[in-house]
């Protein structure tokens, strides 16, 4: 049986009641902050989720208290176990099928892990405050070729370039040093190339949608979701519902 926390729990090394409590209260009072910047209806949505969500998107990057719209949480699960993890990630592309982020996909990734686990099954969660948008997106993952991640690859900065070759990423570092001395042996190797080649442990994954909602906030909680779902049976191949906050 759960149970309210013990006061007398230690919070940060103090004995202390909770530590945090309804954080989100303005103007001296405990009520979170009221989302009343606008509404949605199903005849504002077209059949195509990765359509729509490319009309949000828009509206996110054209808004200027929206920085960075193409910040998400990509969330993964390792098999057996079911064990989660989510990590921020940035999308790179949409195409006609879905969403492309960047990775690595080497031995220690946590990502990596999941997916070798044999899990193909992802979820990206956007979250965009100031229009009080949410976007989620849950499918399955699929890896790109090595030419297809190349394409991404040549526009990065070098350093990051670099970087992607020198990062075994999540290995346990013994110090900053350890990094730093990878960083020049992969410096010297591509002395005076500018073409560098995509490393193979590194690159896209396509998160391909089975299911995506649009959340749009509204007073009292009483926001409008509408989320779609594929349905070959369905015109268009996505069956869109209403649901409830
Ligand atoms: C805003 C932000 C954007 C990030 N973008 C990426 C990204 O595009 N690709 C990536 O591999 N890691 C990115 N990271 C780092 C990941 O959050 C994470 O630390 C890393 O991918 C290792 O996670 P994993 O071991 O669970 O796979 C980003 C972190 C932040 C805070």
């Amino acid at each position: 049986m759960s149970s309210a926390p013990d006061p007398a729990d230690s919070v940060g090394g103090r004995k202390s009641a909770k530590a945090i409590f309804a954080p989100s209260g303005a103007d001296g009072t405990l009520q979170a902050a009221q989302y009343t910047k606008g509404s949605l209806e199903r005849s504002q949505l077209v059949s195509d989720p990765l359509e729509q969500f490319h009309t949000w998107f828009s509206h996110a990057a054209e808004d200027p208290s929206t920085p960075h719209p193409e910040t998400v949480t990509l969330s993964t699960a390792s098999l057996p176990s079911g064990r989660v993890s989510a990590r921020m990630v940035y999308l790179k592309e949409l195409d006609a099928t879905g969403f492309v982020i960047y990775s690595n996909w080497g031995a220690h990734s946590g990502k990596s892990r999941d997916f070798s686990s044999g899990n193909g099954w992802a979820a990206l969660t956007f979250w965009w405050e100031a229009l009080e948008r949410q976007v989620r997106v849950e499918g399955r993952m699929e890896r790109l070729s090595d030419a297809e991640s190349q394409v991404y690859y040549d526009v990065r900065a070098r350093g990051s370039r670099i970087g992607a070759w020198a990062s075994e990423q999540s290995k346990v570092l013994k110090d900053r040093e350890e990094l730093e001395q990878r960083v020049k042996d992969v410096e010297r190797r591509f002395e005076g190339q500018d073409k560098i080649p995509v490393p193979s442990f590194w690159g896209g994954m396509r998160v391909v949608p089975e299911a995506m909602e649009f959340w749009q906030g509204r007073e009292s909680r009483l926001h409008d979701r509408f989320r779609y779902t594929k349905d070959e049976a369905v015109e268009g191949g996505w069956r869109i519902e209403r649901l409830s906050p």
